[in-house]
């Protein structure tokens, strides 16, 4: 049976933010976009390292994809696809989450 943990108030979650995670030992992040949330897999599918390179620092510096940090591959926020870069065509891990009063959870 699935088990929904929660994350974080999604007061804590800006618009245009993101937020690093750790969840039993998984490294995830969250971002918010046009009034969404969107968690995924904190891995780059270029070389499966960690993306940001200050604590929560995740997106461009327009705030308008996700980038990786090592090598400068962009990705789409709502899909997590990597549109220019070295993984061009790969994509980031989504991860199932939903928002319960007002929590940010994770269903596993
Ligand atoms: S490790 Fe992310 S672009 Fe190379």
């Amino acid at each position: 049976m699935a088990t929904v943990t929660p994350l974080f108030h999604i007061s804590e979650l800006a618009e245009n933010s993101a937020k690093g995670l750790e969840v039993n030992q998984r490294k995830l992040f969250a971002v918010s976009s046009q009034g969404k949330v969107y968690l995924y897999e904190n891995s780059c599918p270029h070389k499966g390292v960690p993306l940001e390179w200050l604590p929560d620092t995740f997106l461009d510096i327009e705030k308008q994809f996700i980038q990786c940090s090592t090598h400068g591959a962009l990705f789409t926020i709502d899909q997590g696809l990597c549109i220019a870069g070295p993984c061009a065509g790969a994509s980031l891990a989504p991860v199932a989450c939903e928002i319960i009063d007002g929590q940010v959870c994770i269903r596993e």
